[in-house]
């Protein structure tokens, strides 16, 4: 069943990928990994309308890939994701102002370095004075990158409280809103987030400096030794130094904070236009190998050979028992990682969303098959129908409409559930909400229009099944 399915998958999912990205075959292409909220080293900034992934570290990948004669293809996720995803061969090289520390050679390989920073502390403007030495930053609550050195100093400071988020940005709101009171971050990027609300401490948390250099999978030194070719001819060529600069005054040029939630649904209407079609793809897709997931399982649970009882029953009990969050870390990084099965974030999000809504969908069939007088097929067999017959022609029509109210609500979760496989870098609603959060630096609007969104979505599907419902319920009242 798994394998048909997932032969189903990949010949239906390609088609599906071939709408959202162009791509010219045939040319070799680079896959960059990065964590694109580290201006000025990587982030997202609308240019003629677009949103583009900009940044030195950007700057750098082109001139690799260029070398290569390759095609740069740009991944961006969370900080914390990007050593798995280059151990699963997910992307083929990181570069994303990484540290190469001792603790992350263990398990990649890293170039030269290729710049150097230093970390500083961020702070409330009203709190300047507050930490005029690192111990004062003793037991107090500190938020950091997830995954980052920053994260590792944070440990390092007796009694701190860390808040420890995937985004920069979320950080930075974190300390706009009062929920950590200090964030230790690099001085390069502190300076793109600089306001009259944020400012800087004058206690620096670490002399030591960050260097930052550029990932690439152990054994790869074909690719190792292009790279650091690449970058020895960038400093011969004083190129860094230029691009850091381009880098910052495009990171200085920020956008308006003061938009309110119409100008920012309308100038970024396009991101959301994006994230709907994706999210609406995930669905129905979801929805569609849900069912049919959902009815193998209802059938192995009623069939009368036990242990396929027992594979049904273990199915939906180990599915509904588990969080659809790991289950889908375990189907986008476990496999990558042991098996080496590579999944696209699309391919990962249909696959967790069926298996997962399967379970549930599962049950509902299940009560409704059982919800069914025995009467009914035991009077269908009497009148000579055979038991496929009675099942198709008597049990499942009325058992399908007993239950379409609870299989409406799952379609509505499972809508609203999809939300979840933004984490793993899949462009739906949830995932644009937050690159137009990183772009406008704002925490409320972004999320606002997205929930809008998501409602007249799931609105306009209950309505739909509610029609359905009563077309369904006619015959009765006659
Ligand atoms: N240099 C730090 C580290 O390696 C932080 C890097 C964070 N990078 C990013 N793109 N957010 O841990």
């Amino acid at each position: 069943m798994l394998l048909a399915f997932v032969v189903l998958l990949t010949t239906v999912v390609p088609v599906a990928m071939a709408t959202g990205t162009t791509s010219n075959s045939g040319s070799k292409k680079l896959v960059l990994g990065t964590s694109a909220d580290f201006a000025p080293y990587e982030f997202h900034k609308v240019i003629d309308g677009k949103d583009q992934i900009v940044g030195f570290d950007i700057s750098i990948a082109k001139e690799i890939a260029a070398d290569l004669g390759a095609e740069l293809v740009i991944e961006d996720m969370g900080f914390d994701g990007l050593l798995p995803a280059l151990q699963s061969g997910r992307v083929d090289m990181v570069i994303s102002g990484m540290t190469p520390t001792d603790d992350r050679r263990q398990s990649i390989d890293f170039s030269d370095t290729y710049y150097k920073s230093k970390q500083v502390i961020m702070v409330r403007n009203a709190d300047k004075d507050k930490y005029p030495t690192m111990a004062d930053l003793e037991n107090e609550k500190i938020g950091v990158q997830k995954g980052s050195i920053q994260e590792t100093i944070g440990q390092g400071i007796p009694g701190a409280k860390l808040t420890a988020l995937d985004k920069i940005s979320d950080i930075v709101l974190q300390l706009q809103t009062n929920r950590v009171n200090a964030a230790i971050v690099e001085d390069t990027v502190a300076a793109g987030y600089l306001d009259d609300v944020i400012g800087l401490a004058p206690a620096i948390p670490d002399e030591e400096q960050a260097e930052a250099a550029i990932g690439i999978r152990k054994g790869n030194t074909e690719l190792l030794s292009a790279v650091n070719g690449t970058l020895e001819r960038l400093k011969s060529e004083n190129k860094i130094d230029q691009m850091v600069t381009e880098a910052s005054k495009l990171m200085a040029d920020k956008v308006k904070k003061d938009q309110n939630i119409f100008q920012v649904f309308w100038q970024y209407k396009s991101f959301y236009a994006t994230g709907v079609g994706y999210t609406l793809l995930l669905s129905a897709l979801g929805v569609i190998f849900g069912v049919i997931i959902g009815l193998i399982i209802c059938l192995f649970r009623l069939h009368d050979v036990s242990i396929l009882r027992w594979i049904g029953t273990a199915y939906v009990e180990v599915i509904r028992g588990t969080p659809m969050l790991v289950q889908l870390m375990i189907i986008y990084y476990g496999l990558a990682l042991t098996l080496g099965i590579n999944f696209t974030p699309l391919q990962a999000g249909i696959i967790t969303l069926s298996i997962n809504s399967g379970a549930y969908l599962a049950e509902i069939f299940r009560a409704g098959i059982q919800g069914v007088d025995r009467g009914q097929l035991e009077a269908a067999r009497s009148l000579g129908m055979g038991r496929g017959a009675a099942m198709r022609f008597i049990v499942l029509p009325q058992a399908f409409k007993a239950v379409l109210p609870a299989i409406g609500n799952e379609f509505v979760t499972i809508i609203k559930e999809s939300s979840i496989i933004s984490v793993i870098g899949m462009v739906d609603i949830m995932y644009q909400a937050s690159v137009v959060k990183n772009i406008t630096y704002q925490g409320m609007n972004p999320f606002l229009i997205a929930a809008a969104i998501y409602f007249v979505l799931t609105f306009i599907l209950s309505k739909l099944l509610g029609r359905l419902e009563r077309k369904l319920s006619a015959s009765d009242r006659r």
